[in-house]
């Protein structure tokens, strides 16, 4: 029995739908050995995914990114994905999608012949509350100590896990990383900067995770005729802003209302962030 989650939900196996509590993979996956895989999240409302197309994709690139060919076309992602969450009667929930290069020897480089091992599991999702929303989240800046290829969405997430725990025990509810003194990313989330009414995200690149919400919230700021711009973003330009962001699958859009111990703008979720949040509930209205 594993603790906290619901041992009877089904999950899928390298094609095989089976209870959490009974799904095994070898100790000699490359996944368990070497953190040798990539992953997706994607969520969805009332059943129904959430962005489902930009999460595949996502998916895709990163399995090409690192060289696993696993012969599940869109369609048969589209399938598990759906059949997943009807399956487990959910809501609001969370689709887990992990994919390893598979079970071998122990041996560095990429053995010949391997199936890849594949998982996907539905857990329930928790929305931010209004409670949350209205209070924000408190971060604290931290240097960026992950590998060079932040854009490849890996499960060798241990600078992420090393940062998350810096900020639990900071007390806080997430670090926000800087590498050469420009933002990056917080540790499983986009980081969004108010500046002069302007929206700053750091460029896309290597050094951050493209969201799947980078590309919505760009597209909801020009909607709402908030100036956006891509451009690296140094500490004191974070330190100085009016309003900091937070966005990911589970996050959605939060604002952080708390910086280094300091309140960002008044304290309070800003106009730009209201705003974003109004039309980011409407494409979820509107799924
Ligand atoms: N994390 N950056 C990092 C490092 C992330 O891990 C995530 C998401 C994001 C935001 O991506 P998206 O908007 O597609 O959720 C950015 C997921 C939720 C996770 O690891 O659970």
């Amino acid at each position: 029995m594993i603790p906290n989650v619901d041992n009877d939900s089904l999950v899928y196996l390298n094609g095989e739908l089976v209870r959490l509590g009974d799904a095994k993979v070898s100790v000699l996956d490359r996944g368990f050995i070497f953190g040798d895989g990539v992953y997706d999240v994607v969520p969805a409302y009332g059943g129904k995914p959430f962005r489902m197309d930009a999460h595949l994709a996502r998916l895709e690139r990163s399995l090409a990114a690192i060289g696993i060919e696993c012969g599940l076309t869109r369609a048969d992602w589209e399938r598990i994905v759906r059949d997943l969450i009807k399956d487990s009667g959910l809501g609001d929930c969370v689709v887990y999608i992990q994919v390893t290069r598979g079970v071998a020897r122990r041996d560095h480089g990429f053995p010949e012949g391997i199936e890849p091992t594949v998982f996907c599991m539905v857990s329930p999702f928790k929305r931010p509350d209004a409670a949350l929303r209205e209070q924000g989240l408190s971060a604290i800046g931290a240097p960026d100590e992950r590998w060079l290829r932040c854009n490849i969405k890996s499960i060798s997430l241990l600078g992420n896990v090393l940062a998350r725990q810096a900020a639990i025990e900071a007390g806080v509810d997430d670090v926000i990383q800087f590498r050469n003194g420009c933002l990056t990313e917080g540790s499983a989330a986009n980081i969004w900067v108010v500046k002069n009414g302007v929206l700053l995200a750091p460029p896309r690149g290597k050094l951050i995770l493209e969201g799947i919400r980078y590309g919505l919230m760009e597209e909801l700021a020009a909607e709402c005729g908030i100036p956006f711009e891509a451009r690296p973003i140094t500490e004191a330009e974070v330190l100085s802003a009016s309003e900091i962001l937070l966005t990911s699958a589970t996050k959605e859009v939060l604002p952080v209302t708390r910086y280094n111990g300091q309140p960002v703008g008044d304290g309070r979720p800003g106009p730009v962030y209201t705003r974003l949040r109004a039309a980011y509930d409407a494409v979820i209205a509107a799924l």
